[in-house]
């Protein structure tokens, strides 16, 4: 078998030859395979080609393929075509070459590989794996927080690390989807490849790992610009689970309807109606909007039929009262208790609620199957 590993460098003119050396002493471990290293280098202006030129000098093994800066999904997009174009590579290893990934554990890789996985992921999230003891609080949430999302916004909850670039997989699995991937520039590109194999129905399989910070050299990684492709991803990916695309709707819906009640609300305030009516009424005016957009979108393949469309707004009206009583109740209890002027608290308190009821109303009694 032909195995190449696929390295993508900016800037770890200190890191690339101790992970090469690292690599060649763990890989070696295992049998069977003829592998060679391609180095996937953005042009770094650290060095690091021209240290790779010199180590190609005594490994004929390890290759180089330089290209212009336009992020890591590129860079890996580039290099796995190369190797699997060029090289004939019928298994693919991908690692990040700042030693974070220790190559001590690719003979587990290839194992899972050899017992029937397609696509091998290693994972932080799992018995056995860890993301660092000297990160701080702050950054471990942020890790966990952000793979939770992922996994619950796509649905798919077997896998638990979706962000890491610690894999191995066959060529096919890459040539499955490598059309769809373009357009994942950055590190995103990480959970687009995963998400879009897993659509397909290949078999995954994962590997705890430990993360380690890098020693040398510095994070390419623009959070906010990270988790603006993250969130966006997550969000537009076509094909989430039904149920994850539904409550997304029902929020924006929601959202809209939450703009009209608090438009609403604050112009009966400003005409000296006592909140509570006020928002009443603003509930009123939201849940015409709610029934338009929700039949036309949110449950559109369970949409009312336009002869009953009348009866069922009546009905809609009916659970929704229920809604507003809920908020008003909340918003009518809370100022008697706090005082009329901290309305706007138990307003949104009062939202919330009935968010809640109106979901399960929505899904069990107006759009039921
Ligand atoms: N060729 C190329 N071009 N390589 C790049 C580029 C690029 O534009 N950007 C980053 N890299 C390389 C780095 O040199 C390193 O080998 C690897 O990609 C990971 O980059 P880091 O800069 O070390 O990222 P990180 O450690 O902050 O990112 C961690 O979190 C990401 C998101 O969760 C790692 O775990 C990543 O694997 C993970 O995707
Ligand atoms: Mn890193």
């Amino acid at each position: 078998m032909k195995l190449v590993v696929v390295i993508p460098t900016y800037n770890e003119r200190d890191n690339i030859v101790p992970l090469l050396d690292a690599l060649r002493g763990s890989v070696e471990e295992v049998s069977g395979y003829e592998v060679s290293y391609l180095v996937v280098d953005d042009n770094s202006p650290d060095g690091t080609q021209d240290l790779v030129g010199q180590y190609r000098k005594k490994h004929s093994d390890v290759f180089l393929l330089s290209g212009k800066k336009e992020g890591l999904g590129k860079a890996l997009l580039r290099g796995v075509s190369h190797a699997i174009d060029d090289m004939d590579a019928e298994i693919i290893l991908q690692l990040d070459a700042d030693l974070s990934h220790d190559p001590a554990v690719v003979p587990q890789f290839l194992d899972k590989l050899t017992d029937g996985a397609d696509f091998v992921v290693g994972s932080r999230y799992i018995p056995g794996g860890s993301i660092p003891d000297n990160w701080g609080i702050h950054r471990k949430i942020q890790s966990v927080v952000g793979n939770t999302i992922v996994r619950f916004g796509l649905g798919i909850l077997h896998v638990h690390d979706w962000t890491g670039g610690y894999r191995a997989y066959r060529k096919e699995i890459f040539e499955l989807v490598r059309h769809e991937l373009g357009r994942y520039r950055g590190y995103v590109f990480q959970i687009a490849f995963l998400h879009k194999a897993l659509l397909r129905g290949v078999k995954v399989a994962e590997v705890p790992i430990h993360f380690t910070d890098r020693r040398f050299g510095r994070s390419k990684i623009i959070p906010s610009e990270y988790i603006r492709n993250v969130l966006l991803y997550v969000f537009f990916s076509q094909r989430q689970s039904p149920r994850a695309r539904r409550i997304v709707k029902f929020l924006l819906v929601g959202s809209v309807g939450f703009v009209i009640n608090t438009i609403v609300l604050e112009l009966m305030v400003f005409f000296g109606l006592h909140p509570a009516l006020g928002s009443a009424i603003g509930a009123e005016g939201a849940i015409i909007s709610n029934f338009l957009l929700n039949n036309s979108w949110t449950f559109r393949e369970r949409k009312i039929e336009q002869k009953r469309r009348f009866l069922k707004f009546l009905q809609f009206n009916g659970t929704s009262l229920g809604a507003i009583a809920l908020q008003a109740g909340i918003v009518y209890a809370g100022t008697n208790v706090y005082g009329v002027e901290k309305y706007r608290i138990f307003y949104i308190l009062g939202v919330l609620t009935s968010l809640s009821w109106n979901y399960i109303m929505y899904s069990r009694v107006i759009w039921k199957r």
